[in-house]
């Protein structure tokens, strides 16, 4: 046991984190700048992940992934996003949103079927709820889902869809019953060979730029009833329930961008020079730092807390909405500040690409937006406490 602020770490805990963080130097930092600049899909990086077993930590060993708890995929996470969060976004979709969602609602089949090749690597999951016309608004999707028999037939247009143009593997959500409105929403696991599933356009985005992502589109695709994910009806809820999760992925990333962003500026600060003295010893930055710190060991703490909350509920049921919405609230909020700090410290250096600064500033603005923007966190929290009161 080793400790972490109030957490007590397990050996496993230490030893996942000690494997990420090596890793991520040794594989993805050397790479990391080179696919931002490119935005192409880091393949081979990602196939290495799945190898180590970072692609499906929560996922038992009998269907591929690594057996472990939320918090050891948080701590791997956080490190992985601490040298690059566009690999830490493709890890935490496959992660969260794609094999999540089917090893709580999936049958035994689509475990093993849809879950194990993407848990241990060899496959890319997707999440698919968002539209062009839907998104903080998820229950007023337009895509329709027409049961045919044994099969649904699925017509329509999702956005903004993580590891959209490489995914073999989509969940889906989309209209069975739009006159029941949010109850009207289904689930489906999509096979992206299969024909009428097109992939659309590619985003050109800010930051994360190496984590593909894309519209997908649904021509007539035939999906058979026994690849639905819960019943008819469902999918709200099920989108729901898998965002709580995902947005404890989204709070670790922020996290170690953070984190990595802090350090920098605390080494240069301690280096540079100006007017006769380092620039740390000037109050102007001294202070900055010291925010910088506070923010960054808060948000670790409502990161874990989380992580801790989501591992309860596996025994005890119940939701973890307001663990999740406030972790990720509080840290992407942090991974703004901390960033944006950091280039200030870094002065030109920092708006140059020569170092890493620029692509943290880039990639935290993403985690205010994505899996429910900062706005939704406080809907979600603040409903949440005005219900109980
Ligand atoms: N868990 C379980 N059930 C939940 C739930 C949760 N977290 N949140 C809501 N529900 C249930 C409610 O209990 C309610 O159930 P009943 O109908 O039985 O009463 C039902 O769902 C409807 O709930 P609300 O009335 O609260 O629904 P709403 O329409 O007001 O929406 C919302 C709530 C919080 C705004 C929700 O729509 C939301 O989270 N929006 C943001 C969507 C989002 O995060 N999109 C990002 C997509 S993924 C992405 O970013 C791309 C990617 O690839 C990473």
């Amino acid at each position: 046991m080793s400790e972490t602020g109030l957490f007590l770490l397990t050996e496993e805990h230490e030893m996942i984190r000690q494997a990420a963080r090596e890793f991520a130097q040794k594989e993805i930092a050397p790479v990391a700048a080179e696919f931002d600049e490119t935005g192409d899909f880091p393949v081979n990086t990602i196939k290495k992940m799945g190898e180590m077993g970072f692609m499906g930590i929560e996922v038992p060993e009998a269907y591929g992934g690594a057996g472990m708890d939320t918090l050891a995929y948080a701590l791997a996470l956080e490190e992985i996003c601490k040298v690059d969060a566009a690999h830490g976004t493709i890890m935490s979709v496959n992660n969260s949103l794609y094999c999540n969602g089917i090893m709580r609602f999936g049958t035994e089949d689509q475990k093993k079927k849809f879950a194990r090749p993407v848990a241990s690597g060899q496959k890319i999951g997707a999440y698919s709820l968002t539209e062009p016309m839907s998104g903080s608004d998820a229950g007023t999707m337009r895509s329709r889902a027409l049961r045919e028999g044994d099969h649904y037939l699925l017509n329509g247009r999702k956005s903004w869809v993580t590891s959209g143009p490489v995914a073999d593997f989509v969940v889906v959500f989309m209209m069975t019953a739009p006159e029941r409105m949010h109850k009207g929403i289904t689930a489906f696991l999509i096979d992206t060979k299969l024909p009428g599933f097109v992939r659309g356009k590619k985003e050109p985005k800010l930051g994360i730029r190496a984590s593909a992502t894309s519209e997908i589109v649904f021509e007539n695709y035939a999906c058979s009833v026994e690849n639905r994910l819960g019943e008819e009806g469902e999918g709200f809820k099920i989108a729901m329930t898998v965002l709580d999760a995902g947005r404890i992925g989204i709070a670790a990333q922020a996290l170690g961008i953070a984190e990595a962003a802090y350090e920098a500026a605390l080494q240069y600060a301690r280096e540079r020079e100006a007017f006769g003295q380092k620039i740390g010893e000037f109050q102007g930055i001294s202070f900055k730092l010291a925010d910088m710190k506070t923010r960054i060991e808060a948000a670790r703490l409502l990161v874990y807390n989380a992580a801790m909350a989501k591992e309860r509920t596996k025994k005890s049921g119940g939701r973890f909405s307001l663990e999740a919405s406030m972790a990720k609230l509080f840290a992407s909020e942090t991974a703004m500040f901390v960033t944006h700090a950091a280039l200030q410290i870094h002065g030109g250096m920092g708006y140059s690409k020569e170092l890493p600064i620029e692509r943290y500033f880039r990639d935290a603005k993403i985690t205010e937006i994505y899996e429910g923007t900062s706005e939704i966190q406080r809907l979600v929290i603040s409903r949440q406490e005005l219900s109980q009161r």
